[in-house]
C-alpha cells in the first residue's frame, strides 16, 4: 500500500555533544537516519518526508539524496508541531501516514508494515513495547484492554509510572484525520511543547478506535540519544549480524569481536578471526579464511583464499586458492588471480597478477600488469608516477624481477626475462635474456679505512 511516511529529525541530539546532527551519525556504518529511510522504502511507494530543524541543511541534503522531501521546523515546539509542519507535504491519496523517528534507527520494514496493517486507514495505531525500566518514556494508559490515552513520563501520575506498556514513538494514524486533528494539539503540559501523543486522546473523543502491535524486540525501537547509546545499539546490531553469519555456518572465532557495515556475503566454512571490519559490499567464496585484524572493503574473495593477519583490502578481487598479508595492502583495482601469493608489506594498486605471480615481500605494484608465475623480489617497486602522469608497467609471464628493483614506467619485461637484483629499468628488457641495470661491482686494491687522528694535549 502506498503510504505517506514522516520521520522526526529536527531534534537537537544535546547529548551527542557533537558538531554533527544526531541523525547524521553512523551506525554499521550507515548514518541513523539513512537506516530509516531505507526501512521506508521498503514499505514501498509513497511520500517520505523528513521534519529538519537542527543541523537543518545537513540533514536535508542527505535526505534530498534518497529522494526524500523535507519541512523545516523552526523552532522545534514539540513531536505535536513537528508533525503539522508535515500536513501540507502530506497526500491524501494515501490513506496511511506512518511516523518515525530520526534516531531510532533498527526499526523493521516488517514491523512497521503490520503496524501500516493495523491502521488500516480508519484507526490510530501505535507501536508499543513493555519495558523492565519505562523511565522517560510515554505509558500506555488502557481502560478494560482498550487504549485511553499515552501520558508523558512528566506528566505521569505515580500510578502511571508504574506502567511497563511504553509507546515506542511510531505510529500510524488515517491520513485525512491526522491532518485535520494534528493542527488542534494544545500545548498544556509539563514542557509546554505539543505532544503528538495527545493525538490518542483525540481519538478516543472521535471514537476512532485505537490500535497497538507489539515490537519484535527492544533492539528495533531503542533510540539514540547519546555515544554510549549509539555504541551500545552497534554491538547488538552487530551480534545480530554475526549470529545471523553463523548460523549460515560462517565460523567466527568470537561474535562479539566482529563487524560489517555493508553487506558480508560467505560461502561455505569460512573462518574470520577476531576483530576484523568488512565495510561497502564484501564477497567470501566457499573455505575462505580471514585472519585477525583485516579491513575488507568492497572486495571478492575467492574460494579457499587466506587472507593473514593486518592485511587491508578495498577495491580488490582475490583469486581462488591466493594467500595475502600479513600486513598486505590491496587498493582498489588490484585484481589477484589464482594461488597468487601477496607478502608482508606489499602494496598492490590497479594491477593485475595472472595465476601463480608472487610478490612477497616489501614491494609496490601499482598500474602494472604481471604475467603468470612472475616472481617480483623484495623490495621492488613500479615507478609508475612521474609527477604528472601514471604509466604502465607490462610484466610478461614466467619473468623474475631481481630485489630492489624499479620498473620506471613505462616499461615492458618480456616473457621469461630476469631483472638483476637492484636495476633501475627505463626502458623495455627483452624475453628470455638477463637484464641488468646498475653500476658494476669493483673492489678498489689496496684501499685503507682512514684511521683516527690521535689528539695531542
Ligand atoms: C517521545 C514520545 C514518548 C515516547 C518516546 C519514545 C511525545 C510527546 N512523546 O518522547 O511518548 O515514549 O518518544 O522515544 O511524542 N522532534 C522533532 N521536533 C520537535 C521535537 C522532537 O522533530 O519539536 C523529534 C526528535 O528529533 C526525535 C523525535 O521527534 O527524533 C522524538 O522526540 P523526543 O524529544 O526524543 O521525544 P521524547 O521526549 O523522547
Ligand atoms: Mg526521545
Amino acid at each position: 500500500m502506498a503510504l505517506n511516511v514522516v520521520i522526526m529529525a529536527a531534534g537537537k541530539g544535546t547529548r551527542m555533544k557533537s558538531a554533527l546532527p544526531k541523525v547524521l551519525h553512523r551506525l554499521a556504518g550507515t548514518s541513523l537516519l539513512q537506516h530509516v529511510l531505507n526501512a521506508a522504502a521498503e514499505l514501498g511507494g509513497g511520500r517520505t518526508v523528513v521534519i529538519t530543524g537542527h543541523g537543518a541543511e545537513q540533514v536535508e541534503a542527505a535526505a534530498a539524496a534518497s529522494g526524500a522531501a523535507f519541512v523545516r521546523q523552526m523552532p522545534q515546539l514539540g513531536t505535536g508541531h513537528a508533525v503539522q509542519q508535515a500536513v501540507p507535504a502530506l497526500d491524501e491519496r494515501h490513506p496511511v501516514t506512518l511516523i518515525l523517528n530520526g534516531d531510532v534507527p533498527l526499526i523493521r520494514p516488517e514491523t512497521a508494515a503490520a503496524l501500516v496493517q493495523a491502521c488500516g486507514g480508519s484507526k490510530l495505531a501505535l507501536l508499543t513495547i513493555a519495558l523492565a525500566d519505562a523511565t522517560g518514556y510515554g505509558r500506555i494508559v488502557r481502560d478494560g484492554g482498550s487504549v485511553r490515552a499515552i501520558v508523558e513520563h512528566k506528566d505521569a501520575t505515580p500510578a502511571q509510572r508504574e506502567l511497563r506498556e511504553v509507546y515506542t514513538g511510531i505510529m500510524a494514524a488515517p491520513t485525512a484525520w491526522l491532518k485535520r486533528r494534528v493542527m488542534t494539539l494544545r500545548n498544556a503540559n509539563a514542557q509546554q511543547e505539543y505532544y503528538l501523543t495527545d493525538l490518542v486522546a483525540l481519538a478516543v473523543a472521535d471514537s476512532m478506535p485505537v490500535v497497538s502491535t507489539a515490537a519484535s524486540s527492544e533492539t528495533e525501537v531503542l533510540g539514540i540519544n547519546s555515544p554510549l547509546q549509539l555504541a551500545e545499539l552497534e554491538r547488538r546490531y552487530q551480534r545480530a549480524q554475526a549470529e545471523r553469519l553463523m548460523e549460515a555456518g560462517v565460523r567466527l572465532a568470537d561474535p562479539a569481536r566482529l563487524d560489517v557495515r555493508g553487506s558480508l556475503v560467505c560461502g561455505s566454512d569460512v573462518e574470520i578471526d577476531v576483530n576484523c571490519v568488512f565495510e561497502g559490499d564484501v564477497q567470501l567464496a566457499d573455505g575462505v579464511r580471514v585472519g585477525a585484524n583485516c579491513v575488507i572493503r568492497d572486495a571478492r574473495i575467492g574460494a579457499g583464499a587466506v587472507i593473514h593477519p593486518f592485511t587491508h583490502i578495498e577495491g580488490a578481487q582475490v583469486g581462488a586458492g591466493a594467500f595475502v598479508g600479513p600486513f598486505a595492502r590491496l587498493r582498489p583495482g588490484a585484481e589477484l588471480g589464482t594461488e597468487v601469493h601477496i607478502g608482508n608489506f606489499v602494496e598492490v594498486k590497479n594491477s593485475t597478477l595472472a595465476r601463480g605471480a608472487k610478490a612477497n615481500h616489501l614491494a609496490y605494484l601499482g598500474d602494472a600488469t604481471v604475467g603468470e608465475r612472475v616472481n617480483y623480489g623484495a623490495g621492488s617497486i613500479t615507478a609508475n608516477y612521474d609527477g604528472a602522469n601514471k604509466h604502465r608497467t607490462v610484466i610478461g609471464n614466467d619473468v623474475h624481477i631481481g630485489s630492489n628493483s624499479v620498473l620506471r614506467a613505462p616499461v615492458t619485461i618480456g616473457d621469461g626475462a630476469t631483472i638483476g637484483a637492484g636495476s633501475v629499468i627505463s626502458k623495455d628488457a627483452p624475453p628470455g635474456e638477463l637484464t641488468v641495470a646498475r653500476a658494476r661491482q669493483t673492489t678498489i686494491a689496496g684501499w685503507h679505512r682512514p684511521q683516527k687522528v690521535s689528539k695531542k694535549v
